[in-house]
């Protein structure tokens, strides 16, 4: 009966779209993904290659948008018109409002057969399984807290790697002076507010970060260090260009690629864009943690969720979950997507000094509570919290808030869709309003 209700409210508001005609062998697998871009695309090669050596044939199911909003849109169309594909690239707190809906397929027979328990880190884990089931296949451990500069603009401009903030608003001062563009950004809600999470972890550190984030805790949300926090954002907005609103990510990276904007913030998918244009980090970029946040690491790991089909096909979901998994892929894939294994038994020799970094990080960063969710990705709070946070995120960077107002609407905001969240699993994954 709860199911049956949560389902009613879930897909209430939707219409049925026409249903796709899916090919009709039983080893195919339908992938729904947000992965279109050059370095994105690049890396769904290398698992799209992997199933078809292995005998399952891929149907490709890409929804354009970086951070996946428009690719939950359509899940939950397809979802709602009886036809859910078959597996679906997903992040953090979507994962646990699908499961609950039981509407997920279990994996549990591969992951303990294999040993995931053991090797899946454990943040990954608490997103990964749902009531003691494996439900999703882990694909990476990725992280938004870095910044990618050209190199031969901070080479040019005599500029040493920042370590605080002051010593990055100095680099950017140079950077805009020498006529670049000292940020490249990408004007769209998300990526306006994982500059946010940066702060927010760089400005009052991983307690911080969680009790105001996680614990979404009204004091942390309303203190003088969020005041701060909106404060450093619009100091960063003065360093971006004024064609940024709307901008995709992948453009933002391209402008650092050749050499138009000095950095960008982002997370290491970033890195995939500049391996896809033959880049090397080192020589023609380099990437470092955001000022003030090293030793943290701010987690966002994709992973694949299969939806309930028919028993014939449950193998091939099966079969992927397992290919996703398996060590040498692990590699193969993530020294390709930039980011680094959802594994930690993997050896790090294929990857680059940043992805060295990291996974070394990820290792250190879990004992001490330093790991923490993106919440940008929905790895911090459910969809509905992560939407008021945009909201009040991009407010920010329109001029529409001042860092006094900013944090009393975070505040009212956040409230309000904690609330919505514990009443309505799933809302605002579809971009509709409260
Ligand atoms: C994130 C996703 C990454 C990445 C990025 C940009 O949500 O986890 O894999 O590609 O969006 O599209």
């Amino acid at each position: 009966m709860l199911r049956r209700l949560l389902l009613a409210s879930a897909f209430a508001i939707f219409a049925m779209p026409a249903a796709p005609v899916l090919a009709a062998d039983d080893n195919t697998v339908e992938v729904l993904h947000w992965w279109t871009s050059g370095g994105e695309a690049a890396a769904l090669n290398v698992l799209k290659k992997d199933l078809e050596a292995k005998g399952v044939t891929w149907q490709d199911m890409p929804v354009a948008g970086g951070g996946g909003e428009q690719a939950m849109t359509v899940l939950r169309a397809r979802v709602t018109a009886g036809n859910a594909p078959t597996a679906v690239q997903m992040l953090g707190y979507d994962i646990q409002d699908w499961a609950k809906l039981g509407v997920v397929a279990d994996l549990s027979e591969v992951a303990n057969k294999e040993g995931w328990d053991k090797v899946v880190p454990e943040p990954l884990q608490k997103f990964a399984k749902y009531d003691g089931k494996w439900i999703a296949a882990p694909v990476n451990i990725h992280s938004p807290n870095w910044i990618w500069a050209n190199k031969a603009i901070l080479d040019k401009l005599g500029i040493k790697q920042p370590t605080n903030w002051d010593e990055l608003i100095a680099a950017l001062d140079k950077i805009k002076a020498a006529g670049y563009v000292a940020l490249a950004v990408g004007g769209q809600p998300w990526q306006e507010t994982e500059i946010f999470d940066n702060v927010v972890l760089s400005t009052g550190g991983p307690e911080f970060y969680t009790k105001a984030l996680i614990e979404l805790d009204p004091a942390a949300l309303g203190s003088d260090t969020m005041k701060t926090v909106f404060d450093r954002l619009i100091k960063l907005k003065s360093y971006m260009d004024p064609n940024a609103a709307g901008r995709e990510w992948n453009l933002a990276t391209a402008m650092v690629i050749t050499e138009k904007a000095g950095m960008q913030i982002m997370g290491d998918w970033a890195k995939g864009e500049f391996i896809n244009a033959k880049k090397a980090e080192g020589k023609d970029f380099v990437c470092f943690r955001f000022p003030g946040t090293q030793g943290s690491v701010i987690f966002n790991a994709d992973q694949f969720v299969m939806f309930k089909v028919s028993e014939a096909r449950h193998a091939a979901q099966l079969q992927m979950a397992s290919a996703i998994m398996a060590p040498a892929f692990q590699t193969s894939f993530n020294v390709v997507k930039g980011s680094v294994p959802a594994r930690t038994d993997v050896a790090d020799t294929a990857f680059d000094d940043c992805g060295k970094e990291s996974m070394k990080e990820i290792v250190a960063a879990v004992p001490k509570g330093a790991m923490v969710g993106s919440f940008t990705h929905g790895h911090a709070a459910p969809a509905a919290v992560k939407q008021a946070g945009y909201d009040v995120v991009a407010a920010v960077f329109t001029g529409q808030y001042d860092s006094a107002q900013a944090v009393k609407e975070l505040v009212k905001a956040v409230a309000a869709a904690k609330e919505e969240a514990d009443r309505k699993p799933l809302s605002r994954t579809a971009g509709e309003g409260g």
